[in-house]
């Protein structure tokens, strides 16, 4: 028998711990395509580009559906990118690219939500929103402040006994309701003031993947996280008494999920995967 919280160190382009259909919901941050910081982690293929990115978190994505069961849902936030190649500007829309291809995966997109971070700071990270132009039409820049929580099913809804006890005990409030089923969320975003490699990792707010994982699963539900950087989806797992499964490529971050993992008192194992496939790339 699996043990209830399983960190995979390895690549989730292969999941090879993980069966088939045995994941109810998926909630992930991959690293976001054309957006510098992530650079690294599609560098295996030689100056990689937007479609590589993509194709890259495909591989992901595959495996996303093979492990959720029918009816599984999967969560998945991500921002677009802007970038200045060669003088010319270019908007990358990562949420529609990752629309169009799970589709082609064959998985019902349904609603997404709209992450707005409150920011008191007129334009994104004091540049770009009013490049050259300050206060004069018509030639500065609107600023990305959303980010993307793309919602997908694996065919039909799940179906339950009538009555469940487990998903009875799970509902939610109204006031849950009506906030969480609105599109717009006003969450504001982690502080990103840790040193190193925690700071590379732009945790999402625990409040994201709390709101997902009671609306889209039920006690004792499996959740996997395939980009579990400094393990967020693990820690809300276990404060809601979700199973939990996921995998994080750099074995640095391995401590700072265990450290992540602590407060909840619970038995995590850690595996170390085999090295990362590079034929699957390119
Ligand atoms: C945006 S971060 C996730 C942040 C996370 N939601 C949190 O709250 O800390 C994406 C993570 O995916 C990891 N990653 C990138 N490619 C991967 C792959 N193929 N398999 C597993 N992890 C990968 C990166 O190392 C990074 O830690």
């Amino acid at each position: 028998m699996s043990p209830d919280y399983r960190v995979i160190i390895g690549d989730s382009r292969r999941m090879s711990e993980v069966t088939d259909e045995s994941v109810h919901l998926t909630v992930t941050s991959p690293p976001y395509p054309m957006v510098s910081i992530w650079d690294d982690s599609f560098a295996e293929a030689s100056a990689p580009s937007y479609h590589d990115m993509h194709e890259y978190l495909n591989e992901t994505w595959r495996e996303v559906r093979r492990a959720l069961i029918p009816g599984g849902i999967a969560c998945i936030n991500i921002g677009d990118a802007t970038r200045t190649s060669n003088g010319v500007f270019h908007l990358y829309p990562n949420h529609s690219r990752i629309i169009e291809n799970f589709e082609k995966l064959g998985f019902v997109t349904l609603p997404y939500v709209l992450w707005k971070k409150p920011t008191n700071r007129p334009h994104y990270k004091g540049k770009g929103a009013f490049l050259g132009s300050g206060f004069l039409p018509p030639n500065a820049y609107v600023t990305l402040d959303m980010e993307y929580i793309l919602i997908f099913r694996k065919g039909a809804p799940r179906s339950f006994p009538p009555k469940d006890p487990r998903r009875y005990e799970s509902k939610f409030t109204k006031k849950e309701r009506d906030e969480w089923f609105s599109q717009v969320w006003k969450v504001p975003g982690v502080r990103q003031d840790m040193e190193g490699l925690e700071r590379r990792v732009a945790a999402f707010p625990e409040e994201i993947p709390r709101r997902l994982i009671r609306m889209f699963s039920i006690l004792g539900d499996v959740v996997l996280d395939p980009f579990l950087g400094s393990g967020t989806t693990l820690k809300l797992a276990m404060d809601l008494d979700r199973k939990f499964v996921g995998y994080e490529k750099l074995p640095q971050l391995a401590d700072v999920i265990r450290r992540r993992a602590e407060s909840n008192h619970r038995q995590v194992e850690f595996l170390e995967q085999r090295p990362v496939i590079k034929e699957l790339v390119g």
